[in-house]
Order: structure tokens, then sequence, then C-alpha cells
């Protein structure tokens, strides 16, 4: 496994962990350790051991932002050579699927690595916030796009104003968390899902990914067709003649990702 400095990896049976790793910064993310985010996750999707990615933070925080140490003395120019944002602009590309399980304060850039995440669980208690506006800057990394998709324009720019901490049930209502359990069994809950998630068919699951991606951006009727080409690929995998067979058995598919 690669050693990284900011972050940890493991694989708990076909779940590859990803854990923020900067505690003391409260997993505040610099450009490289967003990089080796990238690199994991990137890894484990060319991992035929790994169906599911789980992306967690160490310590009291999932992560309060971009590092502001890091960014202080940025200018324009800087960051366009920077080009930073490449590496975020990836993370969507992933095409496993990645659970976020959040705790703690979950800001700025640590809410936007959030947002990339498919299905995102918190701990009860846990605070969201865009706080960008109180520094004199903005969110970078897609905060105003994907909020504002998620949410509605109303509440995404009275919070994107204001960068009032917003708490996981009212992000839940505007169906940004799928759920919210104790923090004690933040871990546990968000490994039993992922292993639910590796239990199913992965090139279905993949497939439906990649269609759902799409209804974000693309108009329905695009969106249909692109999802019908989905469903017929599908039928070119062992897993589906597998799936109908057992069906038809009356036994337990055995799903091998092919
Ligand atoms: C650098 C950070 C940090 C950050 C916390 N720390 N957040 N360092 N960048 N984003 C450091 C603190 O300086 C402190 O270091 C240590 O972590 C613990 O933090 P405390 O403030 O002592 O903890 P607490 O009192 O519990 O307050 C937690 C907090 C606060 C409310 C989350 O730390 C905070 O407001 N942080 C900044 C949040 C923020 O503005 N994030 C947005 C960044 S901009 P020392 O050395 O003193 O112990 C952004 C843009 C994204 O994300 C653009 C795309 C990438």
């Amino acid at each position: 496994m690669t050693a990284y400095k900011f972050i940890e990896t493991s694989v708990d049976q076909q779940i590859g962990v990803i854990e923020l790793n900067r505690p003391k910064q409260l997993n505040s993310l610099n450009r490289n350790m967003v990089g080796e985010i990238l690199e994991a996750m990137q890894s484990f999707d060319r991992n035929d051991e790994v169906r599911v990615i789980l992306l967690v933070g160490k310590g009291k925080a999932f992560s309060a932002g971009a590092d502001i140490d890091e960014m202080a003395e940025a200018d324009s120019m800087s960051l366009e050579l920077l080009n930073q944002f490449a590496d975020w602009d990836q993370i969507p590309l992933i095409k496993k699927p990645v659970i976020g399980a959040v705790h703690g304060f979950v800001f700025g850039g640590g809410f936007e690595l959030a947002l990339c995440c498919d299905v995102l669980l918190a701990a009860d208690g846990t605070e969201f916030s865009f706080p960008e506006v109180t520094l004199g800057v903005m969110p970078g990394a897609g905060g105003t796009q994907r909020l504002t998709k998620l949410v509605g324009r109303a509440k995404a720019i009275e919070w994107l104003w204001t960068g009032e901490r917003i708490q996981a049930n009212e992000l839940q209502k505007h169906g940004v968390i799928n759920r919210i359990v104790s923090p004690e069994l933040l871990r546990e809950e968000a490994l039993r899902f992922s292993n639910k998630i590796a239990s199913m068919p992965p090139l279905a699951i993949r497939m439906i990914k990649d269609s759902v991606n799409k209804a974000v951006d693309y108009p329905l009727y695009e969106g249909m067709q692109y999802e019908r080409k989905n469903f017929y690929l599908l039928f070119s995998s062992e897993d589906q003649k597998e799936g109908m067979k057992a069906f038809v058995e009356k036994r337990k598919p055995v799903y091998k990702g092919k």
C-alpha cells in the first residue's frame, strides 16, 4: 500500500477506506493532501479487490476546509499557474461508489469534498458551513454550483452569503445527507452501508452512478437515452445472466463484476 503523508488508506473486506489524517489542523486540506486523496481514490478505482470507497476524517472534524495558512499568501496568477482544481475535477470521475462519513466540522473545501461523495452519512451534531465569505473569498471547488443544484437558489445563496453553520438535520431535510447516525456508530454504520453496496453487482452499480450523474446535467430526454444505452450495456455482463438465472432457480446470485 502506498505511504501517504496526509491520509491513511486501508482495505476492509471490499471497502477501500481513505482517512483524512491531519487531525491537529482539523484535517484542513492542503494541496498535496487533495492530491493524495485523488491518488488513493484512483488507485482504489483500479483495484479489483475494492468495490466501494469510503471517505472519513480522523480526530474531531471531517475537515475544516482548505488550509488557510497555505492560501493566505496566494495571488491570482500563482493560483492560475498551480491549476490546483485539476485534481478536484477528477474526483467526480471516479467510477466506483464513493461514500462519505462525516463528523464534527465540515467546512469550506471539506464541505465541497463531502459534496463529491455519492452517499453522505453524518454523525449527529455535525456542523456544515461555507465560511469562505468571512475570509473575503468564496468557494472554488464546486460549492456554489453543487449546493445550488442540491438545495435550490434560495437556501444556497443565504448559506453562501452568511457563512452560517448548518446543522446536519437541516441538510438532511434538503436532501444533501442520506443518513444521520450517532457519532459512536458512524464508522460501523458507514461500513455496513458500504458492504451492502459492495454486495450488489458492481457493473450495475457503476452504470447507475454514471446514469444518475448524467441526470444532473442532461435534459430529461437526453438523460433517458443515455440511461437506455447503459441498460442495454448491462445485458453484455455475466452478472446480468447470473442475477436473472439465480432468480429463476430460486437461489442467491454470486456476482463477479464481469
Ligand atoms: C488552516 C486550520 C483551519 C484551516 C482550523 N485550523 N481550520 N488551519 N486552515 N481551514 C487549525 C487552527 O488554526 C488550529 O491550529 C487548529 O486547526 C485547531 O483549530 P481551532 O480553531 O483551535 O479549533 P476550534 O476552536 O474547535 O474551531 C474549529 C473551527 C475553526 C470553527 C472549524 O478552526 C475555524 O473556523 N477554522 C477555519 C474554517 C474555515 O474558514 N474554512 C474555510 C477555509 S477556505 P493551532 O495551530 O492554533 O492549534 C476554503 C476554500 C476552499 O475552504 C477552496 C477550494 C479548495
